[in-house]
């Protein structure tokens, strides 16, 4: 007699969580440098140690042939990689795939905004801290407002719905913003979420301990203009939402540190260079570039890499802002 499961995937890790989510970087250059994410100066990736688009796309090809449903590319900042838009025509094409989604600054997304919709992009979360022109060229370091704006209208025009900005706070640096910010995203039926920043890298900017921001003290902050209610909704990702009662729009919060949510993980990630990432605050990882350039043509092999893979996914991060980060790696190599 067979065994019954409660759901297709053949992904499941050691704690028998059912891994459905797979976030893929593209590439972990950028246009901006944003202080939170990178030092001043990077050393990435050589290009030639890249996986190929192509490899891309096989790639999420065979995971969702796994059971994923869900795939997002992220970055660095995914729009800067050459022919990106391949990519996202591939995974497009994936019948399993409900939810192909972008994390995106939103520099290039004028240009881009219209293709990735016909491409087959669900939906679009966009990197915002602040809407001060001079405190933006701050924040990214190099940046300029006017151009992530720009792209923001552009996905707006292009029709995405479901737009979502990313709020990185940062005590004395934005967070006076808190408010200005979920104005700004609520007027154009944008949802937000505040994110507590990640110890990963060394970022040679700011004491990450000082400048923490706790979600509940954010919220605070909120409740002091808005009524929030607490809700029940998800959208795979990590982050809580609560809904305003005046207008009925979502603030999302992200909270690595104040409210872990490692029980609930579904997801890995793909970093450029091809290492399945099992954990964003752990180093736990399978090379999946060695297998599928050894296997050109066969997808046995990854299929079998990738299920065993499974068994080393760790139980959760745990982030000590108190410290120097344990983790080197800086976010842009997996996008968050
Ligand atoms: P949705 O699919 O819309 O829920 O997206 P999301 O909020 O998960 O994705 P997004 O790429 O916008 O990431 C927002 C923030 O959540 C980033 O700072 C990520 O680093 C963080 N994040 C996403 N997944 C994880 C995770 O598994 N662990 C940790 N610690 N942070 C995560
Ligand atoms: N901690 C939290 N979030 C970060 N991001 C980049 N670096 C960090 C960090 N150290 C966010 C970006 C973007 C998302 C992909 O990750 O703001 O929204
Ligand atoms: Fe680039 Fe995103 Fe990192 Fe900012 S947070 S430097 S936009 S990858």
């Amino acid at each position: 007699m067979t065994k019954k499961t409660r759901s297709t995937t053949q992904l499941i890790d050691g704690f028998g969580r059912e891994i459905k989510y797979l976030r893929i970087s593209v590439t972990d250059r950028c246009d901006l440098r944003c202080i939170y994410c990178m030092s001043e100066d990077m050393q990435f990736v050589p290009r030639a140690q890249l996986l190929t688009l192509e490899e891309v796309a096989r790639i999420g090809r065979v995971f969702a042939g796994l059971g994923v449903n869900r795939i997002r590319i992220t970055g660095g900042e995914p729009l800067t990689r050459q022919n990106v838009i391949e990519v996202f025509r591939q995974l497009g094409k994936l019948d399993k795939i409900n939810d192909l989604t972008l994390t995106t600054n939103g520099t290039q997304l004028s240009r881009f905004a219209v293709d990735l919709r016909k491409a087959g992009v669900t939906r679009i979360n966009i990197s915002l801290d602040t809407l001060q022109e001079e405190r933006f060229s701050q924040i990214t370091r190099t940046g300029k407002l006017h151009r992530t704006l720009a792209g923001i209208d552009a996905a707006l025009d292009a029709g995405f719905e479901r737009i979502k900005l990313n709020s990185v706070i940062l005590r004395n640096r934005n967070h006076d913003e808190i408010i200005d910010l979920v104005e700004f995203a609520h007027a154009r039926g944008m949802d937000i979420s505040f994110i507590e920043e990640m110890p990963l890298g060394i970022i040679g900017d700011h004491d990450r301990a000082e400048t923490h921001i706790s979600s509940d003290e954010i919220l605070d902050i909120l409740r002091q203009r808005h009524e929030l209610i607490p809700t029940t909704d998800k959208t795979g990702g990590p982050a809580r939402y609560y809904r305003c009662t005046d207008n009925g729009a979502r603030i999302g919060f992200i909270s690595p540190h104040s409210h872990n949510f490692c029980d609930d993980c579904n997801r890995v990630r793909l970093t450029a260079e091809g290492r399945l990432l099992l954990c964003l605050g752990q180093e736990h990882s399978v090379d999946l570039r060695r297998v599928v350039r050894a296997h050109p043509t066969n997808d046995g092999p990854l299929r079998e890499a990738i299920i065993a893979a499974m068994a080393i996914k760790p139980r959760g991060h745990d982030f000590d802002l108190t410290s120097q980060p344990v983790i080197l790696r800086h976010m842009n190599s997996t996008g968050g």
